[in-house]
Order: C-alpha cells, then sequence, then structure tokens
C-alpha cells in the first residue's frame, strides 16, 4: 500500500496505517539483532524497529545520532508495560538516509557534552537545542507566546510594531546600545512604552511582543542583553485598574497553558524531580515598597552601604537582585512591590496624589526569579513632563512626539513591560534566563 506522508505528531491517528516519516536520529540501540531508532521531527518522537535484513545493512549498522532519514512501516500500538513514546512504534519495512551525521571524535555527542563549561555549551547552542530539555522549554515559550495573545484579545488590546532602531532613552543612558544611524547616533530600543504611549488616541489600548535591547555590564541568572518584552499601555484607568489588569492577564495567559496537556506535559517534564508548577492564588499579595525596607529589616536582610559595609536598608534604597530573592522566596508567592520613591524610577512615572515622594510604581515579584514586570501610571500633566525631563537632564528635543501626547488630548494612563524569558524561568523552574531564549545574548565572561 501507498505510505501517507506524516509528522510525527500525527501518528497517534494514523495508527494500523503504512505511513512515511522524516527525521533526525534522536536515540539509536542495536539489540538482538534489531535497530531501535528514536525518531525526531520537532513534532514528537517516534520509536522505529528495524529487524531481520533491514537491521543488517550497511545503512543501518553504521547509522549515527542526528542522522537524518526517511522510513516507511506500520505503526503498531504496544501492549501494556512496553516504554515507547506514545506507547506505539513504526515497524519499519523500508529506510532510506538522507544526511548521514559523523561518528567517531566529530559525533554528536562530543559536541554537546552536558558536563562542558557553559561558555563551550554556548558556542554550541545551535545543537543544545536539539536536545528534550531545550526543545522542550522553546515549545513551552511558543505555546505561552500565542496564549499571551489570546489574552490580549480577551482584554481588547490590539497588537502593534514599534519599532527597534530609536533615538531616545526609557530607562537611563548606562545601558543603552548606541550605532550609527546614516551619521546620526541612534539606539536600540530599552522599551517600546513610549511608541505604545502614542497609539492610544489612535488604536485605544495596545500591546507589543518585540525585541528589548540593554548593555547591561554584570553576568546574572536574570540579566540579557537582548529579550523578548511583552508591553502594553491602557488609557483612563487607575493604579488599581492598572494592577488588577496585570494579574488578570497572567493568571489567564498561564491558565490556558497549563489546560493544554501536550504542553503541561513539558512544564512536568521540565520540573521533574524538583516538585511541581503551583499556579499562582488570586489575588496576588500587593505590598508597599515602605513596608518591604521593614520587612527587609525585620528579617535580618542587609545591604552594603557606600563603602561595602553590610547594614539595615533604609528608605530610598534601592533594593538590591539578592535581597529581592530572599524576600521573594521566604513569603514564596507572587508580590506586587509598589510606590517606589521617585529617585529611584523612571522619569516618566507619576507621583502617588498626597504623598509626591513616591510614584504609582508596581514590579511584580516571582519566587525563584524576583521582578518579571515593571510597571507605572505615567505622569499625564504636560509641564509636570517638562520638569521631569529637566530634573533627569534629558533633552527634550528628540521627544517632541512623545511630548505632544499631553498637548493634543492628554489622559490618565498607565502600562509595564513583562520579560519573557524571566516569566519561563519562574514558570518553568530554571535556574538562569539564559535558557529560555533560543540564542541568548549576554555580556561575554571575559569582559569586566
Ligand atoms: O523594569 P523595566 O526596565 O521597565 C521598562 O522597561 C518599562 N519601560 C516597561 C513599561 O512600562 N512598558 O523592564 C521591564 C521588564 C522587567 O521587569 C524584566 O522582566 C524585563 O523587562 N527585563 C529584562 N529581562 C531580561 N534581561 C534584562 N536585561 C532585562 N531588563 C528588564
Ligand atoms: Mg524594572
Amino acid at each position: 500500500t501507498e505510505a501517507t506522508r506524516i509528522k510525527i505528531r500525527q501518528a497517534t491517528e494514523q495508527r494500523g496505517k503504512r505511513v512515511r516519516v522524516f527525521g533526525w536520529v534522536h536515540r539509536l540501540r542495536q539489540q538482538g539483532g534489531m535497530t531501535f531508532v528514536i525518531l525526531r521531527d520537532g513534532s514528537g518522537y517516534l520509536q522505529c524497529v528495524l529487524s531481520g535484513r533491514l537491521s543488517q545493512t550497511y545503512d543501518a549498522l553504521t547509522l549515527t545520532l542526528e542522522s537524518t532519514i526517511q522510513i516507511t512501516g506500520v505503526i503498531n500500538q504496544l501492549p501494556e508495560g512496553k516504554t515507547a513514546p506514545e506507547n506505539h512504534e513504526l515497524t519499519a519495512d523500508w529506510f532510506a538516509v538522507v544526511g548521514k551525521a559523523p561518528g567517531g571524535d566529530d559525533a554528536f555527542l562530543n559536541q554537546v557534552n552536558e558536563d562542558a563549561d557553559p561558555s563551550q555549551l554556548a558556542d554550541a547552542r545551535h545543537l543544545v537545542i536539539r536536545g528534550e530539555n531545550a526543545s522542550a522549554i522553546l515549545k513551552v515559550r511558543a505555546a505561552l507566546l500565542q496564549s499571551f495573545r489570546q489574552s490580549y484579545a480577551n482584554l481588547g488590546l490590539l497588537e502593534v510594531t514599534p519599532p527597534c532602531m530609536v533615538q531616545t532613552q526609557v530607562e537611563g543612558g548606562a545601558t543603552l546600545f548606541a550605532f550609527d544611524y546614516y551619521g546620526e547616533q541612534a539606539y536600540l530600543t530599552q522599551s517600546s512604552q513610549l511608541y505604545l504611549e502614542t497609539c492610544l488616541p489612535s488604536l485605544g489600548d495596545v500591546f507589543c511582543v518585540q525585541e528589548s535591547f540593554r548593555a547591561e555590564k554584570s553576568h546574572t541568572r536574570r540579566h540579557l542583553s537582548e529579550y523578548t518584552h511583552v508591553e502594553a499601555e491602557l488609557a483612563f484607568l487607575t493604579f488599581n485598574d492598572l494592577l488588577d489588569h496585570i494579574e488578570e492577564l497572567i493568571c489567564q495567559t498561564i491558565d490556558r497553558v497549563l489546560a493544554d496537556p501536550k504542553i503541561k506535559e513539558l512544564i512536568d517534564f521540565l520540573w521533574a524531580g524538583k516538585g511541581k508548577f503551583e499556579p499562582p492564588s488570586r489575588p496576588f499579595m500587593r505590598m508597599d515598597y515602605r513596608d518591604a525596607i521593614k520587612w527587609l529589616n525585620d528579617h535580618n536582610i542587609t545591604r552594603p552601604d557606600d563603602n561595602g559595609v553590610e547594614g539595615p536598608h533604609v528608605v530610598g534604597d534601592d533594593i538590591a537582585e539578592a535581597a529581592e530573592r530572599k524576600m521573594t522566596d521566604t513569603i514564596g508567592r507572587p508580590i506586587f512591590l509598589i510606590n517606589f520613591p521617585k529617585d529611584i524610577k523612571s522619569f516618566y512615572m507619576s507621583r502617588v496624589p498626597g504623598d509626591e515622594e513616591y510614584t504609582e510604581s508596581v514590579d511584580l515579584l516571582m519566587p525563584n526569579v524576583g521582578e518579571i514586570v515593571g510597571g507605572s501610571m505615567r505622569i499625564s500633566d504636560l509641564d509636570e513632563l517638562l520638569a521631569a525631563y529637566k530634573r533627569e537632564g534629558i533633552d527634550p528635543e528628540p521627544y517632541y512626539w512623545f511630548t505632544d501626547q499631553r498637548k493634543y488630548g492628554t489622559s490618565p494612563h498607565g502600562g509595564y513591560g513583562l520579560g519573557l524569558e524571566r516569566l519561563l524561568a519562574w514558570l518553568l523552574n530554571r535556574y538562569t534566563v539564559r535558557e529560555c531564549s533560543l540564542y541568548p545574548r549576554c555580556i561575554p565572561m571575559t569582559t569586566s
């Protein structure tokens, strides 16, 4: 009979039929005159069995990991107690090598030794992503992005695609990547926020999924030089509305991902031996910045002063990554940390009414990762914005289009940015965000 060409994910519905499959040799075992191949095509894994004369051919005897093959045969369900992906296997009647991978010293497993040091593994990233862990992470990442878009559709936000090449900073000059743009200095975007704000009068509430770039000068578990930034901006709302929206977005998006059994299986696989992912319970805890300082001091979590001497936290301090992580891990659930002092936050943030030293700002902190979202209400008054440029030493000229938003019909509005790799590190219990990026970019280890 003619073999139907299928992707491995379709194998279950093709049981009992003769099919043709193309893929990569993921695992290989010769036993009792038979050859067992776990074939991988990105859509799934399929055990294929070569027996009799087929397993004694030159191609079968010299087959190597990561070679590509095409193979035909019937898919049979296996009796209870057998172990094969999806509990079925393809009984091969023919196969052919498409591209043979090397054996010996050049063999695949010598390129992606899991014990190799991280910089070697980074160089071999194009091969590492073929592994079960890395590909599971990338599959969950795809599902998460799709789920975010579905949540935004439900919540009535429209997707836009702001530019990556810009002439303005959003989060301070220290982390800007500069480049030459036809003879003028330009930057890679740190955040699409200012562009999203310009869309409110024409499109209403908007979101984007865009790469952001930060020249982060130190190696940490949670900083990349390029990351995927999910950002949104909403008009005519209060700070509390904004917090409710972020909570709804996160919970809806995570719940949808967990409701997909295939994705749930990948998440459980990535957590194996380390517990299991606990979806956050609502409402999220809301903690004022000043209460956080008190909490840190009550728990003897110190910070170094200007001379490197450890001491208590003081109101006005930026809370460092390590202290933030200790607090979040101890509390063990999502925390909206709100109302940061104006001096440690961005120029565009509006003040707490009646408490002008503090801003209507929020960081969402997650166990094991820390900050995954940063957001705020924005200054909506023109004069206040002009004063903010001045205070921060920002030349208002290149921001004329942003300033115009306060001139031509201003509105109370707010928004936030979420680091996709950080959310994944939380969801998938990863040690570093570098595992959650396809090709992570970060400062070389040798650079100081
Ligand atoms: O807190 P940030 O700097 O806020 C902004 O950029 C705002 N303009 C966003 C907005 O309001 N539209 O960054 C937002 C989030 C952080 O909470 C973090 O999750 C992620 O972006 N992030 C990074 N992720 C990986 N590597 C880095 N270097 C990151 N810097 C920020
Ligand atoms: Mg932040």
